[in-house]
């Protein structure tokens, strides 16, 4: 059943009519990603909200959905809108939006995502110049580096969200491996590109006290990267997306972001020499605080995952 939304009345003018709040989140893009993300800031207060859709009653619809959701001793909004004037003086905006599906890599759509981000920036610089904005759409790492050459946003307020859902999913494999609880695993972290690329860091990685290489052959650790790297794809097996694994990473971000929580997670973010690489964003671990990226974390690599980190670089600079 189709349902339209009338235009005249006033009572669902409150999903539709928010601007110049200050604090605000504004989400770009409010599909499953966009949506469960809204869902999230809603239902635990992060702050107000604004979800911004190409088709604008599909915002309005999530914003009128997610609304329901909110503690009912909190005073935060959320709205749906097609109008990115509505995005002004947010404190955050979150890029999630896609041109479209891709099925066998996440660079297949590149032309139309970069075309798609470089709109997209313009219309942050001219609205919420001052905003942290955290990229979630793939290519992740291109999408980053091109939303940073568009806007000429300071380098702290630009960062990519996806090698902490790598990181999750690494943790998650080798607690399967090792036949632990994914609890027990600790400093699983995942660095580099969000794609093929993408290194993980066994290294530093323990299980209960032991470190994993200790506890892992040549082979296993091949087998767990290539089932890493293969996560989303087998994911899509089953599911037409993830959605909730990339939400709550997200989430996370803004929450450090609008608490000053001051977390360290691997995230994309532009690189001047660090790791020996240049004039790229891919994920390093990073603090992220109310000032965005609040400095890069040079941790010790092995020899292999140095290498494979500025492998991982070359690659994703091969397409700016
Ligand atoms: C993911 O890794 C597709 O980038 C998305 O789930």
């Amino acid at each position: 059943m189709q349902c339209k939304i009338p235009k005249s009345i006033f009572w669902y003018e409150h999903y539709i009519v928010q601007e110049g709040k200050l604090g605000m989140i504004s989400i770009i893009g409010s599909g499953r990603v966009g949506s469960a993300l809204a869902f999230l800031c809603a239902s635990n207060t992060l702050d107000d909200i604004v979800l911004v859709n190409k088709t604008e009653s599909e915002a309005i619809g999530e914003a009128m959905d997610i609304s329901n959701a909110i503690p009912k001793n909190s005073s935060i909004t959320i709205s749906g809108t097609s109008d990115f004037s509505k995005i002004r003086n947010s404190e955050i905006v979150v890029i999630t939006a896609s041109s479209g599906t891709y099925l066998k890599s996440r660079t297949e759509m590149i032309g139309q995502q970069v075309k798609m981000l470089q709109e997209i920036s313009s219309e942050v610089v001219k609205f919420a110049p001052n905003s942290k904005v955290v990229v979630v759409s793939n290519p992740l790492d291109v999408l980053t580096y091109v939303f940073l050459r568009e806007s000429k946003f300071p380098k702290n307020k630009v960062l990519g969200v996806a090698s902490s859902l790598d990181s999750s999913r690494f943790q998650l494999l080798l607690a399967e491996e090792l036949k632990a609880n994914q609890s027990e695993i600790k400093d699983a972290i995942v660095l580099g590109e969000h794609g093929d690329s993408m290194v993980p860091v066994f290294s530093r990685a323990m299980c209960k006290d032991t470190p994993v290489e200790d506890l892992l052959s040549e082979e296993q650790k091949k087998s767990i990267t290539l089932k890493l790297i293969g996560y989303w794809k087998k994911l899509r097996d089953y599911k037409a997306r993830s959605v909730f694994g990339i939400a709550k990473n997200t989430y996370d971000v803004l929450e450090s972001i609008s608490k000053d929580k001051q977390i360290s997670i691997p995230a994309s973010v532009l690189l001047e020499g660090q790791y020996g690489i240049s004039d790229v964003c891919i994920g390093i671990p990073v603090k992220i605080s109310k000032n965005g990226v609040d400095g890069i974390n040079e941790i010790k690599l092995s020899d292999f995952e140095l290498d494979s980190l500025k492998k991982s670089a070359k690659i994703v600079k091969e397409y700016l």
